[in-house]
């Protein structure tokens, strides 16, 4: 079977690495020219573990092809993935732009029967407008194609996006047709065989599961970061709070870990298109604008945290141990570190940071600082070497086995932030560190 994928995002190069890996023959769609002749020569533009092998093998293999001809990928395929961009607009609603040109392509020149697949997160009532449009494209060449739109959302981890995609808990297809859902099901064959739980929906429904486990999951780490923070004021370590608590199955364990705050592409955006969603239907979601406020006012209490150890923060030199949002990804869209880095130079600091994959996005990110407070390092060490504090914000491997007896020589001061709570109070106090975790 042919398949077009529209998108070579996280979610689309993914999908369509992937697909290429279960048999299927794969367009990649982009309007990008330079990343599609980068993927053609098999160069990976993400950091993604595994996505480079899956690219190489497919490419050599002729399972896949990139182009920017959506036309000719249109009229070639019998399924069509839509999985562009649908970044946040200023005010926080989602932009469809993307969606909808492709949508509007389709009605182009769909030349037979067509699946057209929603995969990029997309509002209720997207899959029905997509529809429209194809239905509106075809009436005005006076045309009349049978076709089926299907709303399939992503739950994949940045940094575990090929795993992810391979293992997942769930399929989730938003179908309105037998011939649909059994197209679909060929397509994800080698899941179905794995005994991988399908769950057959409307398109409305299939749209709401994707919001409500992404929200869900940000709530979860809200949560576990406030009671934290109270763990702080009362003497609780809030590691073990979080252990027992998910050793209740109907808690489970996952989504507890109390840190800087969650960050990255997903949660930030879905949350706040869902409760725009709300205010849209006039449904008021409070515990999704708790969960966005909680988050936002736990980055900025790290800040609280790291000042409160100074009298002042003017000319202090602080190491900044890890940039992105989360491990093994050079993704810093949202990412606490950033909140962090920017309030300490507000306050005179001096950053010294590093990261082992985002460096190159972090010094684009803050092109216009570097030099004025902010320094990028090449490795942790050199971070860290005259410090006054050191802080990891993120929980790389290389920052989780620090030899602290070097730490402790190479840091001018004495302070230890350990925003991701991976060491052990004692461990690093034993070296004459003064250590500072979250909740603990
Ligand atoms: C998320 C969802 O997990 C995925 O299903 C969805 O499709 C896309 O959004 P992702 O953003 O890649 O994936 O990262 P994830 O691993 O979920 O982490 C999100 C953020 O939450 C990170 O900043 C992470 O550090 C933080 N987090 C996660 C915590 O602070 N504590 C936790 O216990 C778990």
């Amino acid at each position: 079977m042919k398949i077009s994928i529209f998108g070579t995002g996280y979610v689309g190069l993914i999908s369509g690495l992937c697909f290429a890996d279960f048999g299927l023959d794969v367009i990649c769609v982009d309007v990008d020219k330079v990343k599609i002749t980068k993927l053609s020569k098999g160069i990976c533009p993400i950091y993604e573990m595994g996505a480079d092998i899956l690219l190489e093998r497919n490419v050599k293999n002729n399972k896949i092809y990139f182009t920017t001809d959506g036309a000719q990928a249109i009229k070639d395929s019998e399924v069509i993935f839509i999985a562009v961009g649908t970044p946040p607009t200023l005010d926080g609603e989602v932009d469809l732009t993307a969606v909808f040109q492709v949508a509007e392509l389709v009605g182009k020149y769909i030349n037979g029967y067509k699946v057209v697949v929603d995969k990029s997160t997309v509002p209720v009532g997207t899959g029905q407008k997509v529809k429209e449009i194809i239905k509106n494209e075809m009436e005005k060449r006076g045309v009349k194609y049978e076709f089926d739109v299907v709303s399939n959302p992503e739950f994949l981890r940045e940094g575990r996006a090929v795993y992810d995609f391979t293992h997942p808990d769930r399929i989730v297809l938003g179908v309105e047709s037998k011939k649909a859902e059994e197209i679909m099901k060929k397509i994800y064959k080698p899941l179905y065989l794995k005994e991988t739980p399908f769950v057959i929906t409307n398109i409305e429904t299939a749209e709401m599961i994707k919001y409500a486990s992404n929200a869900f999951l940000a709530t979860k780490i809200a949560f576990i970061n406030e009671i934290a923070n109270l763990c702080e004021k009362v003497g609780a370590n809030v590691k073990q709070v979080a252990y027992a608590m998910g050793k209740d199955s109907r808690i489970g364990s996952k989504f507890l870990h109390a840190g800087p705050g969650y960050g990255g592409s997903c949660f930030p955006k879905d949350t706040m298109a869902l409760k725009k969603i709300g205010e849209k239907y006039g449904c008021e979601l409070s515990i999704v604008s708790a969960t966005i406020k909680a988050n936002e006012r736990q980055k900025l209490l790290m800040v609280e945290k790291i000042k409160k150890e100074f009298t002042t923060l003017r000319s202090k030199k602080i190491a900044i141990l890890g940039i992105s949002f989360k491990p093994e990804t050079d993704d810093i869209r949202e990412s606490p570190a950033i909140t962090i880095i920017e309030n300490l130079l507000k306050l005179g600091a001096n950053v010294k940071a590093y990261d082992p994959k985002a460096l190159d996005n972090a010094k684009r990110f803050f092109s216009h600082m570097i030099g004025n407070g902010l320094t990028f390092c090449n490795n942790a060490l050199e971070a860290i070497k005259d410090s006054d504090a050191l802080v990891i914000v993120t929980e790389w491997y290389e920052f989780r086995n620090m030899d602290l007896y070097e730490v402790k020589n190479l840091l001018k001061g004495n302070l230890f932030f350990d925003l991701r709570n991976i060491y052990s109070k004692d461990e690093v106090e034993r070296f004459g560190l003064k250590y500072i975790g979250v909740g603990t």
